[in-house]
């Protein structure tokens, strides 16, 4: 999609398209209604190919082994294959920082934005000043070892992005938001996908940590404590997660978000073009899907979000279908394209 006039890219569903004879005059079209005819059609290809479901030991073996087969695309595929997420910030303007140079300058001089024992003589003389006669100086350290020393605590604003990848979403988020007491998580299953996060040029310590987690263990011990992040980020990560393991997922990061954080969302929606493409006997289970490669996928309504997402005790503010129709001009090929947007917060 085309940037805007003023550089920034224009929010999904800009460009209709009016006259279906001109089709072919762009790449893309937004919120294109299908009639009943075509979704029908779409039905009909669904129940061709999940008419056959793999058999329970596939099943299991795709489970046990989800990590592995992910580790491998990233050995494969290194870096490439996904684009950097630059939609972000139109779609979810939250991960944007502060605008102004004066929000910025206020927020430096606060002095939040620097790991312990890195402040800025300004920072540390006005924790001295306040300390005076309160708290002394040995027990605000002892304090941030017992209670608050894990990577990050030392910010005021916490991203995590679950399912990261090599960090197409997590980079530009680092670039573009210049808020000095933003941190950002970002965990992957992966760990060939985080050791390129890590070993991204713009992998920064103080800005930033990754570490490789399955997101389905409940066992896994986060390395931020509970309703400490003010934003959580899934991006086509929990259509790669087992139906069945979704409200666990879903109930244990609404637990990591600061009351009145939010979950931005945007994932494969039913019908779209890698759902009906999908041949017979790669069918796991009712809109769940294994690729060639062994990564799976599947296939979200809105009504199923909504429910998963308030079961997890959040309000729904987006739950948005992009309808998207792009055109390969070359070939003449239409591609109808499916997404789920959708923005949940915990209440206060
Ligand atoms: C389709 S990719 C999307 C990557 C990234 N979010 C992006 O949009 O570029 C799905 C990602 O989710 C990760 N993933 C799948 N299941 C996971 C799990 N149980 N725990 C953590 N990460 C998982 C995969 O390793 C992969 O990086």
């Amino acid at each position: 999609m085309a940037d805007g006039a003023d550089g920034s890219r224009p929010q999904f569903g800009n460009r209709l398209l009016s006259d279906p004879t001109k089709v072919f005059e762009h790449n893309a079209w937004d919120n294109v209604e299908w009639d009943s005819e075509q979704e029908k059609a779409a039905q009909q290809k669904i129940n061709e190919n999940s008419l056959i479901k793999l058999g329970e030991d596939e099943q299991a073996l795709f489970e046990e082994k989800a990590g592995s087969f992910w580790d491998e695309f990233y050995l494969q595929h290194q870096n490439r294959f996904f684009k950097d997420r630059h939609w972000l910030f139109t779609e979810f303007p939250e991960l944007s920082g502060p605008v102004t140079p004066e929000h910025f300058d206020a927020l430096q001089m606060s002095g939040n934005n620097l790991p312990p024992g890195k402040e800025t003589q300004s920072s540390n003389d006005s924790k001295n000043d306040s300390a005076a006669g309160e708290v002394t100086d040995d027990e605000l350290t002892s304090t941030r070892h017992c209670v608050e020393e894990y990577p990050g605590h030392w910010k005021k604003k916490r991203i995590l992005e679950v399912g990261c990848g090599v960090g197409n979403t997590v980079f530009p988020i680092l670039e573009a938001n210049n808020d000095p007491t933003l941190f950002v998580y970002c965990c992957d299953f992966s760990s060939n996908a985080i050791n390129l996060v890590k070993e991204h040029p713009d992998y920064n310590k103080d800005r930033c940590h990754a570490f490789v987690c399955d997101i389905t263990d409940s066992t896994f011990v986060f390395p931020v404590p509970n309703e400490s992040l003010d934003i959580i980020i899934l991006i086509f990560v929990l259509s790669a997660i087992h139906p069945d393991k979704m409200q666990a997922v879903i109930c244990r990061l609404s637990k990591l978000l600061k009351p009145g954080g939010l979950i931005v969302f945007r994932d494969y929606g039913r019908y779209d073009m890698a759902q009906l493409r999908f041949k017979k006997g790669k069918c796991l289970s009712d809109n769940f899907y294994v690729r060639g490669d062994g990564t799976r996928v599947y296939f979200f309504t809105q009504d199923e979000l909504s429910q998963m997402f308030q079961e997890a005790g959040l309000n729904e503010e987006q739950n948005y279908v992009d309808r998207r129709l792009q055109v390969n001009r070359g070939r003449q090929l239409k591609m109808y394209r499916i997404w789920i947007q959708c923005k949940f917060r915990k209440p206060r």
